[in-house]
């Protein structure tokens, strides 16, 4: 079975949905109001653990309802929450707004994750074993925490998979440690774009792209454009978040990059259908079902 650990962050999303977002400066009415589970890191364990993978989350909660809300939520949907803490102070809050189309703009105030720290960090990973085992994060979580789990997973032997969201430039001597690199369009371009974070010896970069795919890039091999499957969008929240589990599940696996990446988009896709981060995770027979119903959808050189 594969193994994901997961170390990112945990938030409670307050979602307004409307007809369309403000403009900077403009005041608009929406029209429901709603508490989700989220936080990149919950939804990505949540996503491997709802696709049949060993997950073990490393994040830290406050000691606060919404804490002990979110640990419910995730141990519900069978992630490890061994290396989870509680931090004393609120719980992450995400403020989302989602529009007609599914698309979203978000807002996070960090609180309790940004107790997470590198001892945590390098605690939970050694307290793991196996080989196949994929190390996923994201940048909702301090730096050094990101840095810590990048290098032990180096030092265990295993991949380590880099969700650079929120974006910000990231330390030469990190992204040399990131196996598999996930941005989409906006977190590629504060990054420096594709050739520079190859260049900076990053394994590969699969730039996610909504409707259009994805975009697989590996030093010294032709750029291949994986399709979409075609999705039922209701809101796009955590789509992102699905995407990476999905691809960390398929190289715990085994599959290829490009496979995986073909089973990330198809993971992705479905995970819009349904409303908040989590309302619409799949299962692995749903992912299989959906990429056989779409047609092999063959990836393409750019
Ligand atoms: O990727 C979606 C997530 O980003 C939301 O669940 C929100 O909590 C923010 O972390």
């Amino acid at each position: 079975m594969s193994t994901v650990i997961v170390v990112g962050s945990v938030n409670i999303d307050v979602v307004a949905v409307g007809d369309r977002m403000p403009l900077p400066g403009e005041t608009v009415t929406m029209g429901q109001l709603t508490e989700t589970h989220g936080g990149k890191g919950g939804n990505q364990a949540a996503a491997a653990a709802t696709l049949g993978a060993t997950v073990h989350l490393v994040a830290a909660v406050g000691d606060d309802p919404r804490g002990t809300a979110a640990r419910r939520d995730l141990a519900a949907r069978g992630v490890i929450d061994d290396a989870v803490t509680t931090a004393p102070g609120p719980t992450g809050v995400a403020i989302v707004l989602v529009d007609r189309a599914g698309e979203n703009s978000i807002a996070v105030v960090p609180g309790a994750n940004a107790a997470l720290t590198p001892a945590l960090v390098v605690s939970a990973l050694t307290a793991v074993t196996g080989s196949d085992v994929v190390v996923v994060a994201c940048l909702e979580v301090p730096l050094e925490a990101i840095e810590a789990a990048a290098s032990t997973a180096r030092a265990r032997g295993w991949q380590f998979v880099l969700n650079p969201a929120p974006a910000s430039p990231l330390p030469a001597a990190l992204l040399r440690l990131v196996s598999v690199l996930t941005p989409n369009e906006t977190e590629l371009s504060v990054l420096g774009g594709i050739d520079a974070l190859l260049a900076a010896g990053v394994g590969a970069v699969v730039v996610t792209a909504g409707a259009a795919g994805c975009r697989v890039y590996v030093t010294g091999t032709a750029p291949v454009r994986v399709p979409a499957s075609p999705a039922t969008v209701i809101d796009t929240t955590g789509a992102g978040d699905a995407f990476t589990a999905a691809l960390a599940v398929g190289l715990s696996d085994g599959r290829s990059l490009l496979d995986a990446a073909r089973w990330a988009a198809a993971a992705g896709a479905i995970a819009t259908e349904g409303f908040g981060a989590r309302g619409c995770l799949p299962a692995r027979p749903q992912v299989a079902a959906r990429l056989a119903r779409t047609g092999r959808a063959d990836p393409t050189h750019l």
